[in-house]
């Protein structure tokens, strides 16, 4: 399908999506959320893609929603028409791994979207914020839930109330993203972790992603009780038997998906 906000390649049994709308740093337009959808729905259904890599440009991974789309709009006009919130629903619904290959600019709903993927991986350029304030509102995808369980409340409530920007460093350091890179290996880096992935038991990856998002939605009890049995579960398929079999005989797996 071809996309007016997006580039996506498939690529090796991953799909690279990449924010495409250089003149506004890849400001989140209706347009541009909504083909984000679709996209990343595409690649979940696509039985030839393992993972996906979102990513933007050097500059910017995404400098939030469209701020001049919104700014007249009343507030019926976005409750009744819940801006961004069917399309995000979307993207939550995802269940192959989502990775976040963030360079620049990841502020308000970029830094949202970016917290969305199932892990961060960013340049040593990465700027995360939540700059709402200085517009007068505050985060509304995620920047004020989200960004607290990654780095604690304290520099959630700093983010959220001064707007200031964090660098890679602190980023690292405070548990918001995976990993740091140099620019110019961003893409590549994020590209090899997602064929990593790719190349494990799809089944085993899609339950281990359920189960560490459940973490988010439960108490440690019942959470713990859900990864045992899901644990318990792939005892029921081929590919923990070749997995299994495959240590024991010291040789690569060769996984089946059942
Ligand atoms: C619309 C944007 C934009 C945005 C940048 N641009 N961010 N357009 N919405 N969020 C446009 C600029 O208007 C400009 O267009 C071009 O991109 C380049 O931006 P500059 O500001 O000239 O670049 P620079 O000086 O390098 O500054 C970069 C920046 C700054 C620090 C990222 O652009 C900035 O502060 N942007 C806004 C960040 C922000 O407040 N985000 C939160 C949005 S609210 P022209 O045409 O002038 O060249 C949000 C809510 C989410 O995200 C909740 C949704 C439900």
């Amino acid at each position: 399908m071809a996309y007016q906000t997006l580039i996506v390649e498939n690529n090796d049994r991953v799909a690279l999506i990449r924010l495409n709308r250089p003149e506004a740093l890849n400001a989140l337009s209706g347009e541009l959320i909504s083909e984000l959808a679709a996209a990343v729905t595409a690649a979940d259904a696509d039985p030839a893609i393992r993972c996906i890599v979102l990513t933007g440009s050097e500059k910017a991974f995404a400098a939030g929603a469209d701020i001049k789309e919104m700014a007249a709009k009343s507030y019926v006009d976005v409750l009744t028409g819940d801006l961004f919130g069917p399309e995000i629903e979307r993207i939550n619904r995802v269940r192959k791994p989502i990775i976040a290959a963030v360079a620049g600019y990841a502020l308000g709903g970029g830094c949202e979207l970016a917290m969305m993927c199932d892990f961060i991986i960013c340049a040593e350029n990465a700027k995360f914020g939540q700059p709402e304030i200085n517009l007068g509102v505050i985060a509304g995808i995620g920047g004020t839930q989200r960004l607290t369980r990654f780095v604690g409340k304290s520099k959630a409530m700093d983010m959220n109330l001064t707007g200031r920007f964090m660098d890679a460093a602190e980023a690292e350091r405070s548990g918001l993203v995976s990993r740091v890179v140099p620019v110019d290996k961003l893409v590549d880096e994020a590209m090899a972790a997602a064929r990593k992935i790719a190349s494990k038991s799809a089944v085993a990856t899609m339950v281990a992603k359920e189960a560490v998002n459940r973490s988010y939605e439960t108490t440690l009890r019942e959470g713990l009780l859900y990864e045992r049995r899901a644990f318990h579960a792939l005892f029921a398929t081929e590919d923990q038997k070749e997995g299994m079999s495959a240590f024991a005989e010291k040789r690569e797996a060769q996984f089946r998906d059942r």
